[in-house]
Parts: C-alpha cells; sequence; structure tokens
C-alpha cells in the first residue's frame, strides 16, 4: 500500500485571508495531524497557539515557525501538558490580556499509551490516557470555551477506535468519551453560537503509528481505500470544520477513515471470498485522478 497514493493540495483548501484577525489553539500541534492542521490555519493567516509537551529542541518545532514566517501570520508555542489545568489557565489569562478574537479550538493531542486489555488494565496507565484524552479536551473546553466569539467551532479528535471496539481498552474508551464530551459541549455551548463537533481518523501516517508495525500491517488490511491517511488528509476535514462552509454542522462525529467504518465491516470477508474481484469490463476514466 502506499500511504502517498492520494495527496492534498494543502494551498487548495486554506487560501490566504480568511483567518486574519482571529486566532485558534491547537493542543499536540507540533507534529502529526496536529501540525498539518496549524500550518493550514497559518496559511489562511490564523494567530496559533499551538500547545504541546514535545521536546522544545525538537526539529517540528522549529519547521512550524519556519511555515509561520513563510505564511506572514504569529504562532505561539508553548510546552505544556494538556492534562494541567494551570496550563488552560495560564493560556486563557494570556489571550483574555491580548490575544485576537479566539475562533477556533481543536482539541487533537493524544496518545495510546501501552495497549492493555481491559483485564490486564494497569491503573496508572488507564488514569494517564484518560487525563491526556479526555480530560484535557474538557479543561480546554472549560478555559476557553467562555472566551470564544460567536460563529467559533471546537474540533475534538476521536478515533474510529470511538466508534468500535478495541482491544486497547483505555485508549478506545477515552475516545468513546471524546464524543460523549463532544455533544455534550455542542448542546451547551450552541445557544452562543460555538459549533462543537469530533473527527474520528482511522490510520493516519504518523509517529503514533509506528511504533507497532504488526498492527500497522493488520490494521492496513481493513481499509477498502487501500491506503492510511495522510495528517493533511485528516487535516483538511478540520479545516473544514473550523470554518463557514460548516456553519450548520454541530454535535457531529464524522469519520475520516478511507471507509473502514462505513464501508469496511465486511471489506476483509470481501476479500477473503473474492467477491470484489476486478470488473473485466474497460473503466478507462476511472484511472484519472481528479480533485475537483
Ligand atoms: N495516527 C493515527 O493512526 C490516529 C488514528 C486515530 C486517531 N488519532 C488521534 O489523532 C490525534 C493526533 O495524533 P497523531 O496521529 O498526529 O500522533 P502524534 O503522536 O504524531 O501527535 C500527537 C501530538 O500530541 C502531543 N502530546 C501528547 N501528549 C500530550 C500532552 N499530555 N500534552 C500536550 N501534548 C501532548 C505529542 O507531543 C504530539 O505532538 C491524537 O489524538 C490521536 O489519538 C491518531
Amino acid at each position: 500500500m502506499n500511504p502517498t497514493a492520494i495527496t492534498l493540495d494543502t494551498t487548495a483548501v486554506a487560501q490566504p485571508g480568511p483567518w486574519r484577525g482571529k486566532s485558534a489553539v491547537v493542543s499536540g500541534g507540533a507534529r502529526g495531524q496536529g501540525a498539518a492542521l496549524v500550518r493550514l490555519l497559518l496559511q489562511a493567516g490564523a494567530e496559533v497557539h499551538v500547545l504541546d509537551t514535545l521536546d522544545p529542541a525538537a526539529a517540528a518545532w522549529l519547521d512550524l515557525r519556519g511555515a509561520a514566517e513563510a505564511a506572514g501570520s504569529r504562532l505561539v508555542c508553548r510546552n505544556d501538558d494538556v492534562a494541567d489545568p494551570a496550563a488552560w489557565e495560564r493560556l486563557a489569562a494570556d489571550l483574555r490580556a491580548g490575544g485576537l478574537p479566539l475562533a477556533g479550538l481543536v482539541n487533537n493531542a493524544g496518545l495510546t499509551g501501552p495497549r492493555h486489555t481491559v483485564t490486564a488494565t494497569v491503573l496508572e496507565d488507564w488514569d494517564r490516557v484518560m487525563a491526556v484524552n479526555l480530560r484535557g479536551s474538557m479543561l480546554a473546553i472549560r478555559a476557553l470555551a467562555p472566551l470564544m466569539v460567536r460563529g467559533a467551532a471546537i474540533v475534538n479528535i476521536s478515533s474510529t477506535v470511538g466508534l468500535t471496539g478495541y482491544h486497547s481498552a483505555a485508549y478506545s474508551c477515552s475516545k468513546w468519551a471524546l464524543r460523549g464530551l463532544t455533544r455534550s459541549a455542542a448542546m451547551e455551548l450552541a445557544p452562543r453560537g460555538v459549533r462543537v463537533n469530533c473527527v474520528c481518523p482511522g490510520v493516519v501516517d504518523t509517529a503514533m503509528i509506528h511504533d507497532n508495525p504488526a498492527l500497522l500491517a493488520a490494521l492496513q488490511n481493513l481499509i477498502p481505500m487501500q491506503a492510511m491517511a495522510t495528517p493533511e488528509q485528516v487535516a483538511g476535514v478540520v479545516f473544514f470544520l473550523l470554518g463557514p462552509g460548516a456553519a450548520y454542522v454541530s454535535g457531529a462525529d464524522i469519520a475520516v477513515d478511507g471507509g473502514v467504518t462505513g464501508a469496511g465491516l465486511y471489506w476483509p470477508v470481501a476479500q477473503a471470498t473474492g467477491a470484489l474481484a476486478p470488473d473485466p469490463r474497460p473503466f478507462s476514466f476511472n484511472d484519472k485522478e481528479t480533485t475537483s
């Protein structure tokens, strides 16, 4: 499988301008999917605040600073832990004191932790996964929603394992709970003109998924589109949900998974039984990829 088979021209997604004069906060935005989104926001003119525990000396931060400079946008890097309530209170105080109107919040920071089953759960590992993936998102909304302007949007990054059962219990439960947080916050914030949605990525080509080659190989066999997502393909959907094109979308879960949850349940069965043998008829128009 070629992970870059389907590419996304980010300049086509983020035109310069629409985010000028507004700010956005992205947790876990130093690398991976978060960084791809930060780049889109910077290109669109936003002032972006990134909160991430990644080592400040890591090359990823430097790359992001370069992207901000190239876009002529302001990037504020904060080396903080999303599970720490004080980190969010400090950010809220700074935004109150001098930031641009807050129009976007993306709760993207996450970790899998050791992949324990329910019966083998180690409490400390369970608590850490919940603290980062779930409590961190709640803390962010609690601290920042009161600052958000009418028309603003929040996106929580869940996972397809938040739509199904999964052997890594804490991770799966934290991602299911994020969908609940999304719906509760969507109801609460709708009267204030703030939308809240959830994105559920499938297999995405980032550092997170490369720690276990056997798992990665098995996961790839589940994908009808036969490629894992690039970080940019997920970021494009999150960027859309933050913007005016999604002005009437709130409380939704959107899977960005190459068809795994929608079309993939019987994909391995179709493969095993040869039910989807190649069609012998010449569909030559299918050979050309189109972006329109
Ligand atoms: N990669 C996948 O296949 C996949 C699939 C579904 C969902 N997701 C979710 O997508 C999100 C982004 O992950 P990614 O794939 O880009 O992986 P990644 O590991 O490249 O990025 C995660 C980022 O979060 C940061 N982070 C981790 N713990 C933190 C903490 N306590 N406080 C602040 N920052 C912290 C990391 O430093 C990193 O920059 C995560 O929530 C992840 O659970 C990933």
